[in-house]
């Protein structure tokens, strides 16, 4: 090695053009003539139409196309698991997950045929007792849901491998009731369904609620409205705004304030702005504590905020609040009868849905009692339509 050749090498980290100039300059200029001359052989190819066949696009003559469609399941990223995750458990923190779920593609245009889908997010703390009703609700229908369950983090939900329920657990914390560590459940379940692209409404169920309407039903209901379900109303009372805090103010007026029932329906929309939101979450999160319930109040005023032409503000989940107090009516095996239900399909009132009223103002009920799994199962072909 001659000492020119030792110096080149030692400075040549440091001085990259100083030393090794001439050598670059004549690379350079050996790759402008390869790339006049790949271009030439693009436009030949072009003119005499022979590009048309074998290759579809220029780059796949120097890039070959086999070479991507390799079998990436395994091996490498694959678009598939990018657009609906196969396995839900996954290790990201919420920070991570609801940073990655907030994104939103530029593009308008899908390059895969997307059918949209009703994520049904069940929040319980263990077992699902109507498990085997909500099984018949969605039996034939693969393709147009997605399941998640939020539960206490140790429960293992033990459904058979062919339940819709089967591996459908997202990685769960902690829930105190009436603490925003509900809300944070709620967010942690819409930013895991939320990575499934083709999921388009987001609807909050409890281990106590069941469907009073057919799949077809409430899938055309939910997809084909112009609004979310959101309960958001304005009440005068120790209840409603006697639990605004001002300290809440500036941000968060008392003239903003809403209350409205936890159990939500979203548009894909609705539920990326909810998750990607930190601003006034954190104010409920320090303002919002007992006897103040940020689930009753968080998304409703939110929403009322911002986006209230794109709510409904009411609610598609039925329940009892009639008999008073702070818990609803629970009904069980010997309240269940084919006028109940009938009841809560239709009971006369009617409903603004896509500015037209209609008859059907409730698609899920609650509170139900295990016991009352056997008698509405006995209801489902004649009352329900499943
Ligand atoms: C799961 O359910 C099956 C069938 O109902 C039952 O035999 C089994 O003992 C259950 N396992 C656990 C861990 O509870
Ligand atoms: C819901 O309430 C908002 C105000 O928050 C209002 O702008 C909107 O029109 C209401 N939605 C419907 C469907 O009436
Ligand atoms: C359910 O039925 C029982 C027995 O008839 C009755 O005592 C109870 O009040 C009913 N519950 C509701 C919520 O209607
Ligand atoms: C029908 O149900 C709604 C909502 O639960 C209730 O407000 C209304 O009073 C009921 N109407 C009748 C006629 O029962
Ligand atoms: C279901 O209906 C049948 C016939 O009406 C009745 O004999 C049976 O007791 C019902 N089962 C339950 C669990 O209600």
């Amino acid at each position: 090695m001659t000492l020119r050749n030792k110096l080149d090498e030692d400075d040549a980290d440091c001085f990259p053009w100083s030393t090794r100039k001439s050598w670059t300059f004549r690379l350079i200029k050996y790759i402008a003539v390869l790339a006049i001359f790949m271009a030439g052989i693009v436009v030949g190819l072009s003119l005499t139409g022979r590009f048309s066949k074998p290759f579809n696009t220029p780059a796949e003559i120097f890039f070959p196309r086999t070479i991507y469609t390799a079998n990436c399941d395994r091996q490498c990223l694959s678009f598939k698991s990018f657009l609906s995750p196969g396995r839900l458990m996954h290790s990201m923190s919420d920070e991570e997950l609801l940073w990655r779920a907030s994104m939103v593609p530029k593009m308008v245009e899908y390059p895969f045929k997307r059918v949209p889908k009703v994520a049904f997010m069940f929040m319980t703390r263990g077992p699902l007792p109507f498990a085997q009703l909500w099984e018949r609700f969605f039996k034939g229908h693969k393709g147009l849901y997605s399941i998640y369950v939020h539960t206490l983090p140790d429960y293992m939900l033990n459904v058979s491998g062919s339940s819709a329920f089967y591996g459908r657990q997202i990685p769960s914390k902690e829930v105190s009731w009436g603490s925003v560590s509900l809300l944070d459940a709620e967010k942690r379940l819409l930013a895991n369904a939320l990575l499934d692209f083709s999921n388009e409404r987001f609807v909050l169920l409890s281990e106590s609620c069941i469907p009073v309407f057919n799949f077809p039903t409430v899938y055309n209901y939910l997809i084909k409205s112009s609004h979310s379900f959101v309960e958001s109303y304005d009440e005068n009372s120790q209840t409603g705004r006697g639990r605004y805090n001002r300290r809440m103010a500036p941000t968060i007026k008392l003239y903003h304030w809403r209350k409205g029932s936890e159990w939500f329906e979203l548009s894909r929309e609705l539920a990326i702005i909810i998750i990607a939101d930190y601003k006034y979450y954190s104010i409920f999160h320090k303002y919002c504590k007992p006897s103040c319930y940020p689930d009753e109040h968080y998304i409703a005023t939110y929403l009322n905020m911002f986006h209230g032409s794109l709510n409904a503000n009411r609610t598609v989940t039925w329940v009892d609040w009639s008999r008073g107090g702070p818990h609803p009516a629970t009904y069980g095996a010997p309240n269940i009868t084919v006028d109940f239900i009938q009841a809560i399909r239709n009971n006369g009132t009617s409903c603004m849905y896509n500015f037209k009223s209609t008859s059907i103002c409730f698609l899920f009920a609650r509170k139900f009692a295990p016991n009352a799994l056997g008698p509405l199962l006995n209801l489902t072909s004649t009352v329900m339509g499943f």
